[in-house]
């Protein structure tokens, strides 16, 4: 799939990343959990030497709960402090909490030998878009905290939300460009929704995302539409639009519709938890 990025926007976004990256202590990357390694940018191991580091495998509730004992493993090797997390609920937060902690003991120990008390610890959310950063943020910052920083008449300062005494966060996130050089990566992405639908070919995109399903969901489709799944992803659409009454105005099936209607059922977690990669 042939989608395009544009450079304008990616230098702009580096630029802030690289400002922000200095003020801070700790990098909290949010990822996909559907797709964790499409919705990672690499470029942010180089951006982020010398910080400490946190994944969140974020939309973990629409994700495979296999997959996501796998993917978390797979990251704690690479050396991440990693966590599960569903951005729209506190419930995980101690948790979050816990592992900023644990994964900035250093600079707490480092503090600590050099007599620094209660400087809290600097986090900044990053991530690819749609990957929950914002939500996350309004989580996590919730409706206690206060904001510090910016005051009247002080222009350049950073906004930091105060979570409690040892956490300041940076109220906004740094947003990381997608990579599409592998067009599997892109398509992906486009299937978790963090490209624009309108530069995607929807009913092309649809069909892949039918053979996959087939693949490694066997009976997710026939479940829930009805469909033969030994057929050819064309005919399974053509099933799932006789199934939901998707009709052109003469009568005809409309794929279309049809592609989309499976699209919105995957994103939302409707045709159940569905792992990517
Ligand atoms: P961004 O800042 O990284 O671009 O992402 P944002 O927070 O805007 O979140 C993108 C969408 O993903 C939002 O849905 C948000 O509610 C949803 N979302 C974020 N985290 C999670 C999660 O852990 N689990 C699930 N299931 N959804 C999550 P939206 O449809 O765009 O908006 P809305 O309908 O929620 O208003």
């Amino acid at each position: 799939m042939d989608l395009q990025w544009y450079p304008g926007h990616m230098t702009k976004a580096r630029r802030m990343m690289q400002e922000n990256i200095k003020l801070i202590d700790l990098i909290i990357e949010l990822v996909d959990a559907r797709a964790p390694l499409s919705s990672r940018n690499p470029d942010i191991d180089q951006l982020g030497q010398q910080k400490s580091r946190l994944i969140l495998l974020n939309k973990a509730d629409l994700a495979d709960a296999r997959k996501n004992q796998e993917w978390g493993a797979y990251f704690q090797e690479k050396g991440f402090y990693t966590v599960m997390a569903d951005a729209r609920s506190r419930a995980g937060l101690k948790v979050i909490h816990t592992m900023i902690r644990e994964a900035c003991k250093e600079k707490l120990e480092r503090d600590r030998r050099r007599g620094i008390k209660n400087r809290p610890i600097r986090a900044m959310v990053v991530g690819i878009p749609n990957v929950g950063k914002s939500t996350f943020i309004n989580t996590f910052a919730g409706k206690a905290c206060t904001k510090t920083g910016d005051r009247p008449g002080v222009t350049k300062g950073k906004q930091w939300i105060r979570l409690d005494k040892n956490v300041e966060l940076l109220d906004t996130p740094g947003i990381l460009w997608p990579k599409f050089d592998d067009p599997q990566v892109g398509e992906r992405l486009a299937m978790i929704g963090s490209v624009k639908d309108e530069i995607v070919d929807m009913d092309g995109l649809t069909l892949k995302l039918i053979l996959y399903l087939k693949g490694a969901y066997p009976g997710i489709l026939q479940e829930r539409y009805k469909t033969k799944e030994d057929g050819d992803p064309a005919d399974i659409l053509g099933d799932i639009a006789r199934e939901r009454n998707c009709l052109k105005k003469g009568g005809d099936l409309d794929h279309t519709k049809a592609a989309r209607l499976l699209m919105d059922e995957f994103r939302s977690g409707r045709l159940g938890r569905i792992t990517l990669e």
